[in-house]
């Protein structure tokens, strides 16, 4: 673990004439939730439903670089009718979560792999690189202030949701001049209702999600826009996820609308689907393959056509499946169904592998293991 609470920012990071670290003003809110309000509110938080009573702001100008950082009281974004955004979607955003240990302190999950992916995002929709430590002091300096908003029940934690926005005002078609970056923050259970319930996905033959050279593997908005049609399909099938297949063949698995995927053979190899430029590269995905050689099972990052998934299931050589995410952990996957066919039933229980290493990521994560990876950094 990092105790990184306590120390000044490195100097030195700087993108543009802002020297870094950035002076974050602070204006307290005068409309904070009450105690009582607040604790009912973390007894039972949904997902994605509250928000805590501020948030953070960057602004970036090409002129100025990333300059006036400041906690503000959360409330709404004044935002001009023509900003780009708001016609061209040049958005990205990112997940993560802030979880409080036994002691009481809040620690957060490799942010840094979020500030690069961020980064990387970044670039592929023209928008500004925010410094990570610029973005690790963003999350430093909300919980300074909202450090009550982190639940302490069991599997509950503190979403952060980092975002970046092209604020400029004008119609033309091109990058913005400015941008703004934002972290709000929303308690936060189980994504799916019922907890860790195993869950039932569409397979969708219709949709893609992302193709080659497109945005795929950034986190960016119009992926999300663009895999809603087919999760509104999935709900009506009764599925709670969408699993998309690539779209130049319509043969081999990308990744849910939210999440990544795995299947367990008999043998305990974990086969994925390669980071191919089209898929996000997710953050628990990435812990997932190291906690898995940790443990001396084979990982297989490659191409998955969805017949090796279907004749596998039913031959038995296949056992598991789960999909994974910040916002969704480790939930184990009970059915997969297509217009042509179904796999699984939505009693099927969750795996052994998949109920284990849900356990130790989340050991990880609330302080409960040892954290031999140095993966959390501590933020209040
Ligand atoms: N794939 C998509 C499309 C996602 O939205 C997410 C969630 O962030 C993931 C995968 C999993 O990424 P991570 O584990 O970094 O949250
Ligand atoms: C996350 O897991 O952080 C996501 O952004 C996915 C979304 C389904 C909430």
């Amino acid at each position: 673990m990092t105790d990184t609470a306590t120390t000044a920012p490195p100097t030195g990071a700087s993108d543009g004439p802002a020297a870094f670290p950035l002076a974050f003003r602070t204006t307290p809110s005068t409309a904070a939730k009450a105690d009582a309000e607040r604790e009912a509110i973390l007894a039972d938080p949904g997902f994605g439903k509250h928000f805590t009573d501020h948030m953070v702001e960057i602004i970036w100008t090409i002129a100025d670089g990333w300059h006036d950082a400041a906690v503000v009281p959360y409330g709404p974004i004044s935002l001009d009718p023509a900003a780009s955004v708001l016609h061209y979607a040049q958005e990205i955003f990112e997940g993560l979560k802030a979880y409080r240990h036994a002691d009481g302190s809040v620690w957060t999950f490799r942010p840094d792999m979020n500030a690069l992916r961020l980064q990387r995002s970044a670039v592929r929709l023209a928008l500004p690189q925010l410094p990570e430590e610029y973005f690790l002091e963003s999350l430093r300096q909300l919980l300074a202030v909202d450090a009550s908003w982190v639940p302490s029940a069991p599997e509950t934690s503190l979403y952060l949701r980092p975002f970046m926005i092209a604020s400029e005002s004008f119609l033309g078609v091109r990058a913005a001049h400015k941008v703004d970056y934002r972290l709000i923050a929303s308690p936060a259970g189980a994504y799916f209702h019922g907890g860790v319930t195993p869950v039932s996905i569409w397979l969708s033959t219709e949709y893609a999600r992302a193709g080659r050279g497109g945005t795929g593997a950034a986190k960016t908005g119009g992926n999300y826009a663009s895999s809603l049609l087919a999760q509104e399909d999935a709900y009506k099938q009764g599925c709670q996820q969408v699993l998309f297949l690539d779209s130049s063949e319509g043969k081999y698995l990308e990744e849910l609308g939210g999440m990544n995927i795995f299947l367990v053979r008999h043998d305990g190899t974990l086969v994925t689907p390669s980071i191919n430029g089209s898929i996000l590269e997710g953050i628990t995905r990435d812990s997932i393959i190291q906690l898995a050689k940790d443990r001396g099972h084979a990982v297989e990052e490659r191409p998955i056509a969805i017949d090796e998934w279907r004749d596998g299931w039913a031959s038995g050589e296949i056992v598991e499946a789960f999909a994974c995410g910040t916002a969704a952990v480790v939930t184990p996957i009970a059915a997969l169904k297509s217009k042509d066919f179904t796999i699984g039933d939505a009693s099927t229980p969750a795996g052994e592998f998949t109920i284990s290493i849900r356990q130790e990521l989340t050991d990880i994560q609330y302080g409960r293991k040892p954290d031999h990876h140095d993966w959390m950094v501590r933020l209040a």
